[in-house]
């Protein structure tokens, strides 16, 4: 299982993030919401852990990402953190907290990375975010921008689609991924726009790309997790999700089975409870001999009375 860890056994950073492009190392990346999953994520070698704001729809039951709060993002950031040895863990910034202005965009990062424990934080938009971008890296937080499908702008959007579809569109993409390069960023997602725009703006930047549903030609990849073993309740899956295990049907049949052994009176099995020390046993068989005998002698009484 640590196989991964193993043979990468260094703390990931952000200037090793950075480095890997030059490196040409494809990251692996993976999000986790909470502290079992970011054990085994952690533990089989993945490079960055993003407690993604998709903590939403994906473990919350919202319809989107929309609704998730900074109380939120900080629980479950500190739930991964306690997880997390050795991926750089990032935590987004949700709807909301960096929108209204770099001061509060500071103020919500900051929380993240102190009391999450979020050792860089990630929000969404091209150069609209260019002077919060640069005023969180002057303050010493690092941070991961994300462009094309940005699901915070699902109303705006009107739905979660291919972006990046004409070349006007594909063009403003690029001038998003060099603001943000510019502003300081030191990574970049690209979500579900086609691979011929992510390779051309993963050459038109210096820092690595990671692509969702953006093809090959980005520098690392990342995925949600419960899309990837099948945890995932969404009603449509989008043709990038590659699905290596089927843990909702494993779950259902683990589940069923043991209703199946309560109900037949199989589950718990002798070895599967406590039996009582025998000590404790003795001195209670000696009891309730006692109370037997005294309940006889008094029965014995009664029938001498009638
Ligand atoms: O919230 C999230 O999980 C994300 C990834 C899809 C990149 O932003």
């Amino acid at each position: 299982m640590a196989y991964l860890k193993q043979q990468r056994p260094e703390k990931v950073t952000v200037p090793a993030v950075r480095a890997s492009k030059e490196r040409k190392e494809r990251l692996v990346c993976l999000t986790a919401y909470d502290y079992p999953t970011a054990r085994v994520v952690d533990e089989a070698g993945t490079d960055i852990i993003l407690v993604g704001d998709s903590v939403g729809n994906v473990v919350l039951g919202y319809d989107t990402t929309v609704p998730v709060t900074l109380e939120e993002m900080i629980r479950h950031t500190r739930a991964v953190r306690r997880g997390v040895e050795r991926a750089l863990l990032v935590a987004d910034m949700p709807y909301g907290s960096y929108h209204t202005g770099a001061d509060d965009a500071v103020r919500a990062a900051l929380r993240l990375v102190k009391e999450g424990g979020a050792e860089a934080v990630k929000l969404e938009g091209g150069m609209n975010r260019v002077e919060v971008v640069e005023r969180l890296v002057r303050e010493e937080i690092p941070v991961m921008g994300h462009i094309g499908l940005t699901p915070q702008s699902v109303n705006k959007l009107g739905g979660f689609r291919l972006q990046g579809k004409t070349a006007e569109a594909a063009r403003r993409l690029i001038e998003d991924a060099r603001a943000l390069e510019a502003a300081g960023a030191f990574s970049i997602v690209l979500e579900v726009i086609p691979r011929e725009i992510a390779r051309l703006v993963t050459e038109s930047v210096s820092i690595p790309t990671i692509g969702i549903g953006a093809g090959e030609f980005c520098d690392a990849q990342i995925l949600v997790l419960h899309d990837l073993v099948g945890l995932s309740f969404s009603r449509t899956r989008p043709r990038f999700v590659r699905q290596y295990i089927d843990l909702r049907a494993q779950m259902t049949e683990a589940i069923t089975k043991f209703a199946e052994d309560v109900r037949a009176g199989a589950y718990p099995a002798e070895n599967e409870s406590y039996p009582l020390p025998s000590e404790a046993r003795a001195e209670l068989e000696a009891e309730g001999e006692a109370v037997r005998i005294r309940l006889r002698r008094s029965a014995l009484n009664d029938e001498s009375k009638c």
